[in-house]
């Protein structure tokens, strides 16, 4: 007997283990969820965890708003590996696929952790915003300084951080340091120290990360350039940080 057309545009069957804990109740224990699901094409995990959660599982949590890799909030650890489910598409991976929450933030259930509250804390532990003392009263037209455009699109590709916490969990030195800033954190450091307008010296930055939490901490272990969504040149620019801050301690 033949295949009917519905059956050869039936795709795989994906079997997706999904880690699954409540921290907040008692009788919760971590363990993996398996569910088994019909691959379609175009399909992203974050349309097999919405299928899941409307058909399968209505408990399961997870984190999604924009679904196009702008938000961040989709950072899961896909098959071993930090990644945006609302950008990895099923056909990219084995029939079997391992879901769990991203390591170093707080978990809030299942898939979905608290990068926010992390994200603010480096940020407001590191002042990520333009600092200028001179112009913190004047009107807005004064603050229209020209910039190089060559300036403005370095600036602006650092900018280009969707704050996922890919980078984080990926790095070996913030499971030894809990303190640490991050791939994350020093990317903006470097793109603050490029910006003209911020008027900190280098004896400000070295203040706030001329330590083992900061820039020294980092021991070149590679993981968060390889798994930013975003391709930052991560590498280089905490090199350039580094270089910041060891003319500086040299002085
Ligand atoms: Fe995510 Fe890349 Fe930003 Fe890290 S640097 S938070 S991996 S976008
Ligand atoms: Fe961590 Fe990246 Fe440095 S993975 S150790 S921040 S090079
Ligand atoms: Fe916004 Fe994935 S849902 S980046």
């Amino acid at each position: 007997m033949s295949a009917s057309p519905q059956d050869e545009a039936e795709g795989r069957k994906l079997r997706i283990h999904i880690f699954k804990h409540n921290p907040r109740d008692p009788e919760s224990t971590p363990q993996f969820k398996t569910f088994e699901i019909v691959e379609s094409q175009g399909m992203t995990l974050f349309i097999v965890l919405s299928e899941l959660q409307q058909h399968q599982d209505g408990s399961l949590q997870f984190d999604f708003v924009c679904r196009a890799g702008i938000c961040g909030s989709c950072g899961m650890i896909i098959n071993g590996r930090p990644g945006l489910a609302c950008r990895t598409l099923t056909e990219t991976l084995d029939s079997d696929i391992t879901l769990a929450p991203l390591p170093a933030f707080e978990l809030i259930g299942d898939l979905s952790v608290n990068t926010g509250k992390w994200m603010r804390g480096m940020s407001e532990r590191l002042g990520t915003w333009i600092h200028d003392k001179e112009t913190e009263n004047a009107s807005l037209d004064q603050l229209e300084d020209r910039m190089e455009p060559e300036l403005a699109s370095e600036i602006y590709e650092l900018d280009r951080c969707v704050e996922c916490g890919c980078c984080v969990a990926a790095c070996g030195t913030l499971r030894m340091r809990e303190q640490f800033v991050g791939a994350v954190g020093l990317n903006k450091i470097a793109r603050f120290r490029l910006d003209p307008r911020d008027k900190r010296s280098d004896a400000d930055y070295y203040e706030l990360i001329g330590d083992d939490d900061g820039v020294f901490g980092c021991m070149s272990l590679l993981g968060c350039e390889d798994v930013c969504p975003k391709d930052l040149p991560l590498q280089s620019k905490i090199a350039y940080v580094r270089r910041k801050m060891v003319s500086m301690a040299t002085k």
